[in-house]
């Protein structure tokens, strides 16, 4: 049960997140946000007049900015010393309003890591997120983002405490931000909670007889559709949906996509859509970023990154995605990747896809490939993209080095 005492002095700390045993990683540690030590660094300092035009610009046109994120782990690595494992590594994007961008890539390179961050769920280690035009830097800044800005998780079974009635989970953010604090009778106010729960049940489509129940009463595809519930109390307008539907059958998970969809038409939801498989993130995303071993590789509208990917990783992750037409399929090319994905505590120097990528050179050893906008609006991280498409470029073939 909620205790409503709880709800007098709500701190960050308070802010629910699943079970961390759960979500086999541990969540923040939030002794280590440290306000003070956020707003005396001098970068936090900047205001708007001290942002360079673009990035002031991009910050007006869009709701999420994301420059130069870096999120590494200490790795103990023997007595007294450890090693960074870098999960995240100077990635870049920005988010329009009502947008959903989709984000890919292996296992282990950095997706979930990416969106905990921007949520300051994991404290940066380094990057600036800007979340409705201002930089997210103090507590405070990251207790009001998280009014607005939420996450689902992947699995709808360990996502949800199981000791807890349906009502009293979508219920607990409402609690914990104080949303309907501004009603003085408590008594009116719980009834406003949990008119308010019913309401969330039938957006999701949720049998609202059943508020009081418990998870394990519910099947996979009912339960994630509580924990969306439960995202939606706060009546976010941006929602990091970490592979909401990996863990669902087939059929259901079609269910839970429309659903994504229909609520981001009736309530103008931004989506940061994080995924493996690349035909969900297609059909659900407008712009497409694939990710590397921490590093952001390519960026651009859904269509491009499927139908024409231009940097070699992008193009071995598209090969292998199967294609129904079996005449298509047999004159695809499939690209094999050799080798293994280097582990995040060895990174290779230089290219972080160097050791897998068939156009490798020395050259690509010597400094990690910036993410630039090779087309318009198609970004690559990769110094020789020209040279392995120069029929994209009009570069005449004879003109590339072997
Ligand atoms: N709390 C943590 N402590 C230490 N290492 C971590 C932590 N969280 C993630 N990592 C490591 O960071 C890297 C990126 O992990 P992350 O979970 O972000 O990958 P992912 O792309 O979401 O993978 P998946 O597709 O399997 O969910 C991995 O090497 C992972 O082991
Ligand atoms: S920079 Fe070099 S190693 Fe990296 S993707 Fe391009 S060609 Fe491959
Ligand atoms: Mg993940």
């Amino acid at each position: 049960m909620i205790d409503e005492e709880k709800n007098v002095d709500t701190t960050i700390e308070e802010i629910p997140m699943p079970d961390a045993e759960a979500l086999e990683t541990p969540v923040l540690d939030t002794d280590v946000f440290d306000e003070g030590e956020l707003t005396e660094a001098p970068a936090e300092k900047a205001t708007e007049e001290e942002m360079d035009a673009e990035l002031q610009k991009e910050v007006e046109e869009n709701l999420v900015v994301v420059r130069h994120l870096k999120q590494y782990f200490d790795i103990p690595s023997g007595f007294f010393r450890s090693r960074p494992l870098k999960a995240v590594d100077d990635v870049s994007f920005s988010i329009k309003k009502g947008e959903t961008l989709g984000l890919v890539g292996e296992s282990g390179c950095g997706k979930t890591t990416t969106g905990r961050s921007i949520l300051h769920l994991y404290k940066p280690t380094a990057g600036e997120i800007y979340y409705r035009g201002k930089k997210v830097s103090t507590k405070a800044d990251v207790r009001e983002m998280r009014k607005h800005a939420t996450m689902v998780f992947q699995d709808p079974y360990s996502s949800l405490d199981p000791r807890m009635t349906v009502s009293d989970i979508i219920a607990e953010p409402i609690y914990v931000h104080k949303i309907f604090n501004h009603i003085a009778d408590p008594k009116a106010r719980k009834e406003a909670i949990k008119a308010r729960v019913r309401e969330l049940m039938d957006l999701v489509g949720l049998n609202s007889e059943h508020a009081n129940r418990y998870p394990h009463e519910f099947s996979g595809g009912q339960r994630q559709r509580i924990g969306i519930a439960r995202a939606l109390a706060v009546d976010p307008d941006f929602i990091v949906c970490d592979e909401p539907v990996s863990a669902l059958d087939v059929s259901i998970q079609a269910q839970v996509i429309n659903m994504f969809e229909d609520l981001q038409q009736k309530l103008g939801l931004t989506y940061l859509f994080i995924a493996h498989d690349l035909m969900v993130v297609r059909h659900i995303s407008k712009r497409i970023a694939v990710m590397y071993l921490g590093h952001m590789v390519e960026l651009s509208d859904s269509d491009t990154v499927c139908d024409e990917p231009l940097h070699p990783y992008s193009i071995s992750l598209l090969s292998a995605v199967p294609i129904p037409d079996p005449k298509i399929a047999q004159s695809n090319q499939r690209v094999v990747l050799e080798g293994d994905v280097p582990s995040p505590l060895h990174m290779p120097s230089g290219c972080p896809f160097r050791t897998r990528c068939a156009y490798a050179t020395e050259a690509c050893a010597a400094a990690t490939p910036a993410l630039r906008e090779v087309l318009p609006g198609h970004f690559v991280a990769c110094d020789r993209v020209e040279e392995i498409h120069p029929d994209r470029f009009g570069i005449p073939s004879d003109d590339v080095e072997a």
